[in-house]
């Protein structure tokens, strides 16, 4: 293979590389406004069952009568596992290309680094991902049933939290999406091109902050179900 031949394949995957870190970064902020409007439904359930009920139902009415009954979560949801798909086979792509491309060993201190955070974000997006089946399960399709009361949504929320191993469970779960979210959030702006050396410690910062936002905004109702705060 001629040298040009081989600049031209270079610079050839370095642009698929970054095409596919683009659609890794666009799924993942898709994902985090989700979580934030998720979160803040959430959180509703702290102001007791009639608040809480009453925003489920209204979800499964926006749009009516243009859309159908829940004909919103059906448009939202589908968005979300195509999101879901897109952002798996990048990271699959992505993984396949840096172990193929390396064809000189990393210095002891960038394997680690490397290692490490690939690991993470690897073994972190499997458990995401085996949690939200079993959360659909559990409050969509209401196949998995843990506790009392299963009427209304608000009543689901009491009866799984009141178990100590759907808390761990969720608890757990909420650590590794917060890991996955911080280093994912620092990923996704440099992918962005919005990351400079001046703004490096302020990026990590932000991200740690959008990761804990998430982690407590979502453990605050079951925790409060589990404590007795609310019922
Ligand atoms: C403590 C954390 C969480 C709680 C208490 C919770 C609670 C709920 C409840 C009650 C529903 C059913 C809503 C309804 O039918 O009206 C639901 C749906 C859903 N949740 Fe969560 N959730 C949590 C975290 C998450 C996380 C971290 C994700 C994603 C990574 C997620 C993804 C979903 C999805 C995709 C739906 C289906 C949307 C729908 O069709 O209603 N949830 N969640």
């Amino acid at each position: 293979m001629t040298t040009s031949t081989r600049l031209v394949r270079k610079s050839a995957a370095r642009r698929t590389s970054v095409g596919l870190k683009i659609v890794m970064a666009t799924t993942g902020v898709l994902f985090l406004l989700f979580l934030l409007a998720h979160m803040y439904g959430n959180l509703k359930m702290l102001s007791g069952q009639a608040a809480f009920d009453g925003y489920a139902e209204h979800l499964r009415v926006i749009g009516e009568p243009v859309l159908p009954y829940a004909g919103f979560l059906w448009i939202m949801n589908t968005v979300l596992v195509l999101a879901v798909a897109g952002h798996i086979w990048a990271a699959v792509q992505l993984w396949r290309r840096a172990n193929h491309a390396r064809s000189t060993p990393y210095t002891t201190y960038h394997r680690v680094q490397a290692t490490w955070s690939s690991r993470t974000m690897r073994w972190g997006g499997v458990t995401i991902l085996l949690f939200v089946v079993f959360h659909l399960l559990q409050f969509t399709t209401v196949t998995i049933k843990v506790g009392g009361s299963f009427d209304s949504p608000y009543d689901r929320l009491v009866a799984a939290f009141s178990t100590w191993y759907i808390v761990a469970v969720y608890t757990l779960a909420m650590v590794a999406l917060g890991m996955h979210l911080r280093h994912g959030t620092w990923s996704a702006v440099q992918t962005l091109g919005w990351s400079t050396q001046g703004r490096e410690r302020a990026i990590k910062r932000t991200a740690l902050a959008i990761a804990l936002v998430i982690v407590v905004g979502f453990l605050l109702p079951p925790l409060a179900i589990f404590v007795g705060w609310v019922s």
